[in-house]
């Protein structure tokens, strides 16, 4: 069985800097699962090329597969990205319906680009193929590929969450997009809450039935726990070691929490001034969608409260919070992992969140804080378990972390690195393909627990 993968962002992409080409691997925990089964099984992988020299590299023989890039052209690009999946999609599965703009127009950017992939699909499947769409911005994709009447097993994995049902029937577009997704033979989510969201707005819009339960699963993205914990170790330390360092790694998105986690390191110090001084914040952003007004926008927001913030707190020789907005390489995030006592992870809703598997994975004394609200949470109960909404319990966790016992901080570890390494890249990848191959099977959260 080989796979035809289909995303929006490639494992590879080239991009003219200065006059030179420069290739760039996506180390994204979603491309490197997939470059890992791929570079296995083989096969093709259909992305878009939206880095500014791809349209030179549209297809290219990879570690043992092969990359097909489609291209968008620019008056679609908007309508497809920033409009709909970035400005209507995104809002919309994270809850926040105050931020969704319904741009008249978006609607038919998408399917258009869609039907890009289609061209794509339809041009390099095979009969022995399995298909598998991912993510939010390819959801017209399966059904699209079903009117061709390609008959391969089509497996489509939704990256973020699902949400209630009469929440997501807001959405004018709503019951194309859950019919698209239905004509998919196995459908996966991060969470059982996703999985049944999903099955009761199918019921909902499309009318009830037992296949939208029986073809949907809870398959919890893993990463590959032995590059963290390995690589790490030889990570060199960039803090001075009497300084507790608390620290954050996120894209720049109003969904990660990031105000309301600078806010809670000025509550930490309004309760605890002996604090100043001791502890730093070292919060990593990377730049994200800039190309989309509530991103120009939260980014305003963010660096004036950080700004605030400091300007209340620091001296000449310490300020709380250290703000860096650019892409950090490998090297220097798992130094950051390494080093770090404290993971500040707080997302106000996430679909998984791969960050905090990471620095378990990577830390030998660090202590996790994490939001309720990540889907990860429902896997790593030994993290402190936190509502990103209260300041309070923040910094509560952050004064907890910071003073905690080393024997609890090792038993803790102990157990969310046991749980990190038993369900990670290789076990997702087994479960998918058991998924595909066991149209009886159904697995849950619970059910992983109990293995
Ligand atoms: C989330 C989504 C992915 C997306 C990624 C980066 O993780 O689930 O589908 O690729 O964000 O966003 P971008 O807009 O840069 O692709």
């Amino acid at each position: 069985m080989s796979y035809l993968v289909v995303t929006t962002r490639c494992p590879i992409s080239y991009e003219r800097v200065a006059g030179k080409v420069l290739r760039r691997e996506n180390i994204g925990g979603v491309a490197v699962s997939l470059n890992k089964l791929m570079s296995k099984e083989g096969g093709v992988w259909i992305c878009w090329g939206d880095g500014s020299a791809d349209s030179e590299h549209l297809e290219e023989n990879y570690n043992g597969y092969k990359i097909v890039r489609v291209l968008i052209p620019q008056r679609e690009k908007k309508g497809f990205y920033d409009d709909y999946s970035n400005g209507i999609l995104w809002p919309l599965f994270h809850y926040f319906r105050e931020r969704i703009k319904y741009y008249g127009g978006a609607f038919d950017s998408y399917e258009y680009a869609n039907r890009i992939f289609l061209e794509a699909v339809l041009k390099n499947v095979s009969n022995d193929m399995v298909i598998w769409i991912h993510d939010y911005q390819l959801s017209l994709l399966p059904g699209m590929v079903r009117q061709k009447s390609i008959r391969n097993t089509i497996v489509f994995t939704w990256h973020i969450p699902w949400v209630s049902a009469e929440f997501f029937a807001t959405l004018p577009e709503s019951r194309k997009i859950v019919s698209s997704i239905v004509s998919s033979d196995v459908i996966t989510f991060h969470t059982d809450q996703y999985r049944s969201n999903f099955i009761h707005s199918a019921d909902f819009l499309l009318g009830k039935s037992s296949d939208y339960a029986k073809k949907s699963f809870s398959i919890p993205l893993g990463i590959d726990y032995s590059y963290y914990s390995v690589n790490a170790v030889r990570a060199k330390n960039p803090f001075d070691s009497a300084m507790k360092v608390i620290f954050s790694i996120d894209r720049l998105d109003y969904t990660k929490g990031l105000t309301n986690r600078v806010l809670s390191i000025r509550t930490l110090l309004e309760r605890h001034p002996e604090l100043a001084g001791k502890f730093v914040y070292v919060m990593i952003v990377n730049p994200s969608r800039t190309s989309v007004k509530e991103y120009i926008n939260f980014k305003r927001e963010l660096e004036m409260n950080i700004g605030r913030i400091n300007g209340e707190y620091a001296s000449v020789k310490w300020v709380p919070i250290i703000y860096i907005y650019k892409k950090v390489n490998d090297a220097t995030l798992l130094s950051y992992y390494r080093y770090a006592d404290v993971a500040l992870i707080t997302p106000l809703i996430d679909g998984l969140n791969l960050v905090c598997k990471e620095f378990v994975a990577a830390t030998d004394h660090g202590v996790l804080i994490l939001s309720k609200f990540a889907g990860a949470a429902t896997e790593l109960k030994e993290s402190l378990i936190v509502n990103p909404n209260s300041l309070s319990e923040m910094s509560d966790a952050l004064f907890n972390a910071i003073n905690m016992e080393k024997q609890e901080i090792e038993r803790r570890l102990s157990l969310l690195k046991a749980e990190i390494k038993k369900r990670n890249i290789s076990w997702w990848l087994a479960r998918i393909r058991q998924a595909v191959e066991r149209s009886n099977y159904e697995p849950t959260i619970s059910d992983f627990s109990q293995e």
